[in-house]
């Protein structure tokens, strides 16, 4: 590169920096800024985080497999056998043996003819919602659907109508004015991330029948919590054999990583064929694998970890509500505090912090605007004296700023 080249790939990166630190900026003045943190520890009840111990209301793993003795023993015997990576995509040679066996797992635990497990939950949603939609189509989706939901929606080339939260009602109207479309797809997570409630799929499967609809649920939050056997939302509405097709994660309850869509033989064969983020990815090293297998076993053989979660959660809603605080009604796991400002709830959180309690500040665009919160999330390994204090530091950081629970 001669001189004056140089000087000009300067001048563009100086230029190109200055444009990216104001926009950085702005978010900072608006207190949506996103800064990482350090956990120093494992993810259990509490953790060391930025080196300090701290209570963590803001884990997903929920009922503590991520450190269970089991899954560790699975996740280095499959580490000793099968070296630390895929090496290839699923389709080229990244097919481990241990799929098959976490993909039948998966299938009994949701009650379908078979899985098919992906490099995470997002993946899963952008690769299957564009696979099964296109141009013709109509996708209606929940206007408090994850993230994953929304990309997944944007690459396709289907028509994209959102229905008002939970609203069967305003979805109906919706299919009611869906005649001219070839296929339609309702898509929901089944537990919401960021507000704890259930999707009413019970009527969303009955409008599907109705109108002659697909229904895609998204259960990240549901499998391993929800449902008498763990299976999750579908299971927890008795909904199996209605045709749901039921996505979900390994990196919430069951404490790994990798994504899922269990369903029929043929519906997975068809997602081996057109998904491309399945298609065109490496496949997860074989220690994830074992772990999920070792922890789906875990928690189908434990169903007292789930029950302590979710008394942990209804004691922790109770005691909070008691105290004063406002919260969106629930029963999960999910607990969210609702603030509205993007600052108060940035400033709630750091408030909490100083005091030993992990609950983070979520703003936009995780949230709409206006409903920034905290959001707590219970483990089942939390003890009761980790919940008291939890709530005194609350009360504590409510009694110093000009908190105003919606
Ligand atoms: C509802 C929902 N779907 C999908 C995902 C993505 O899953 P993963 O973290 O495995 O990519 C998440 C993760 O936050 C989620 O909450």
């Amino acid at each position: 590169m001669n001189s004056l080249n140089r000087s000009y790939a300067l001048l563009y990166r100086m230029d190109r920096n200055e444009w990216l630190k104001a926009k950085i900026d702005q978010l900072n003045q608006t207190g949506l800024q996103r800064s990482l943190r350090t956990v120093m520890s494992a993810p259990t009840g509490r953790i060391v985080l930025d080196g300090h111990e701290v209570i963590s209301l803001g884990s997903n793993n929920y009922i503590g497999l991520s450190v269970n003795p089991k899954v560790i023993k699975a996740a280095a015997e499959a580490i000793q056998e099968f070296g630390v990576g895929a090496s290839g995509s699923r389709l080229m040679t990244g097919n481990c043996q241990l799929y098959a066996k976490l993909e039948a797992k998966i299938a009994t635990v949701k009650n379908t003819e078979a899985a098919l497990v992906f490099s995470s939950g997002y993946s899963a949603n952008i690769s299957t919602i564009p696979a099964l939609t296109g141009e013709g189509d109509l996708i209606l989706s929940d206007a408090l659907n994850h993230a994953s939901i929304i990309d997944g929606c944007r690459l396709s080339n289907a028509t994209k109508q959102i229905y008002r939260h939970c609203d069967v009602i305003h979805l109906e109207e919706r299919l009611a004015q869906s005649a001219k479309f070839r296929r339609r797809l309702i898509v929901t997570d089944g537990v919401f991330g960021m507000d704890g409630d259930i999707a009413p799929l019970p009527n969303i499967c009955n409008l599907a029948d109705a109108y002659d609809a697909m229904v895609m649920v998204d259960d990240a939050h549901g499998f391993g919590v929800l449902g008498k056997n763990g299976g999750g939302t579908v299971e927890h509405f008795g909904l199996e054999g209605r045709g749901i097709i039921q996505m979900g994660t390994l990196s919430k309850a069951i404490g790994g990583l990798g994504g899922y869509v269990a369903d029929s033989h043929v519906l997975i064969e068809f997602l081996i064929n057109h998904a491309r983020g399945f298609m065109f990815s490496t496949g997860l090293p074989p220690a994830t694998l074992a772990a999920a297998y070792a922890a789906i076993d875990v928690m189908q053989t434990t169903p007292e970890l789930r029950h302590r979660l979710l008394s942990n959660a209804r004691w922790l809603r109770t005691r909070l509500i008691e105290a004063g605080f406002k919260l969106l009604p629930g029963e999960t796991q999910i607990i969210p505090i609702i603030l509205g400002d993007e600052k108060m709830a940035s400033r709630f959180a750091e408030a909490l912090l100083a005091r030993g309690v992990y609950a983070p500040a979520i703003r936009p665009p995780t949230v709409p605007e206006g409903t920034s919160r905290l959001r707590i999330s219970v483990m089942a390994s939390h003890t009761p004296e980790d919940l008291e204090e939890a709530i005194a530091a609350f009360v504590a950081v409510r009694s110093g700023l000009p908190f105003n629970s919606h």
